[in-house]
């Protein structure tokens, strides 16, 4: 039999492959909460504005909140038929209250509806977005305060370069996700524009008040154009790309503690609770939560990339084509909560391994760049030439196996005869650190200094 909501048109219903190819209902079902309110908001507002009756209103309220139940209880039943969510739920609402619910779908369509309730989901994920990274932010912060003054290897090409403080390194996370942050606040308040009543594309004849509508939703006033109402999806883009800057700067950690948990770096030990265990080698502890971080970067990338295909070349107003939207936004957000819930996690519960990252740090000649430093601060040598001293020291210190500490003063003289007793007060780790008291160096003064800005930005 032909479709209830526009058989009047039809004469036959649709092939079965048409119907699947169709439907959205098996996704859009989550969005039956926010379809709902959207329907209360809008029939309140024909009330209103006189053009249905209080009573049918009221009967439609009570009617919706009678669907809502049944949908939250696992009652309901949905139906392919009936396409997507927005069908499914007046539909029922016909069967419950009768005649009024035709009325319901005066000066709206579908288009809005689909717009209105995706917007509301969306911004819903932007709230949890906000408050995982806050969560996360305030995680890393603990960190730096517990380690600012904790050394590690700083490296560049993962190769040691300086020594720097643990919470330096922590607080160059907290840069990332709150820079991500702002991105998130303020895409969330761009997006808040209610799509509802542009009824298609053309707006309506029907003296309706979106404004009230808007209100009524929690948005801060109804969009300014019924053809880009209809037709945006940047609020869904904008959350993905927001969310793909945000996985990958969770990816990028999240190969760090990979590589730190190992046993050749041994700088942290994940807790038990965010690692797994091997069924074949008993020794193992994987740092699995830490790898599939790593890897979600690819289907919250894949998502971005899939949405922007689809937008690209559509014509104004509405086209089917977005549909393909909500699955691509539900699995991103979906997979973006758990990689920043479990993050959160395993910063919250890693602890470092203070001895190997101070060890580390000495290693490898990190302090090489102090060394030339102090000839020129104490010799006035040109840094270039100070650069070329220190190489061949290095150089020395290698041929020999050891490192620039254990290289004697006549040593360090065969090479520059200015250098003094004084520059092994450079060479080691801690004076290294806390010389770099430059504006957003790894000083463990200024980490603290950092670490009380981010507090009082927290609080
Ligand atoms: N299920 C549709 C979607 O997800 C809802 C809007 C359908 N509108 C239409 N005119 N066919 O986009």
């Amino acid at each position: 039999s032909s479709n209830q909501m526009w058989g009047g048109r039809f004469a036959a219903g649709p092939d079965a492959i048409m119907e699947a190819i169709n439907a959205s209902i098996g996704f859009d079902k989550r969005l039956a909460a926010q379809d709902i309110a959207g329907s209360r908001a809008h029939a309140a507002m024909l009330a209103a504005t006189g053009i249905i009756s209080d009573s049918d209103a009221e009967t439609i309220r009570e009617g919706l909140l009678t669907v809502l139940s049944e949908i939250e209880e696992g009652r309901f039943e949905f139906s392919t038929a009936l396409e997507d969510i927005h069908m499914n739920v007046e539909a029922r609402l016909k069967e419950i209250v009768g005649e009024p619910a035709g009325r319901l779908h005066t000066a709206r369509s579908r288009n809005d509806q689909v717009a209105t309730d995706f917007k509301l989901w969306t911004r819903d994920q932007f709230d949890a977005f906000e408050q995982g990274l806050l969560a996360l932010i305030r995680a890393l912060v603990d960190q730096a305060e517990a380690g600012a003054a904790w050394v590690m290897p700083g490296f560049t090409h993962l190769q040691t370069a300086q020594p720097v403080t643990w919470g330096h390194h922590m607080l160059a996370y907290v840069e990332m996700f709150a820079r991500d942050l702002s991105r998130v606040r303020d895409a969330r308040k761009r997006m808040n524009e209610c799509p509802l009543g542009s009824a298609a594309l053309a707006g309506t004849g029907f003296a309706i008040d979106r404004h009230m509508t808007a209100e009524a939703l929690g948005f801060d006033r109804p969009t300014a154009n019924s053809l880009d109402a209809v037709s945006d999806r940047d609020f869904a883009l904008e959350f993905l790309s927001t969310a793909s800057i945000c996985a990958m700067h969770l990816s990028r950690f999240a190969e760090e503690l990979v590589i730190w948990s190992s046993a050749q770096f041994r700088f942290v030990a994940l807790s038990d609770r965010f690692s797994t265990g091997s069924s074949i080698m008993p020794q193992k502890k994987n740092p699995d939560a830490a790898e599939l971080i790593r890897a979600k970067i690819g289907r919250i990338f894949g998502a971005n990339v899939a949405l922007m295909t689809v937008m690209k070349g559509l014509p104004l107003a509405y086209s089917k084509d977005m549909q393909e939207d909500k699955e691509q936004v539900f699995d991103a957000a979906d997979n973006l909560m758990l990689a920043l819930a479990a993050m959160e996690g395993m910063v919250k519960d890693m602890s470092a391994n203070v001895d190997n990252l101070e060890a580390a740090a000495s290693a490898g000649f990190s302090t090489a760049t102090d060394l030339a430093d102090w000839l020129v601060r104490e010799t006035g040598l040109p840094f270039r030439d100070a650069h070329h001293v220190t190489g061949s020291l290095v150089a020395m210190a290698e041929g020999k196996g050891c490192d620039l500490p254990d290289l004697s003063l006549e040593e360090m003289q065969s090479v520059s005869g200015a250098i003094t007793e004084g520059i092994y007060d450079v060479l080691g780790v801690h004076n290294s650190v806390a010389s770099r008291l430059s504006h957003g160096g790894t000083a463990p003064a200024r980490v603290r200094e950092q670490v009380a800005r981010w507090k009082e930005i927290l609080a």
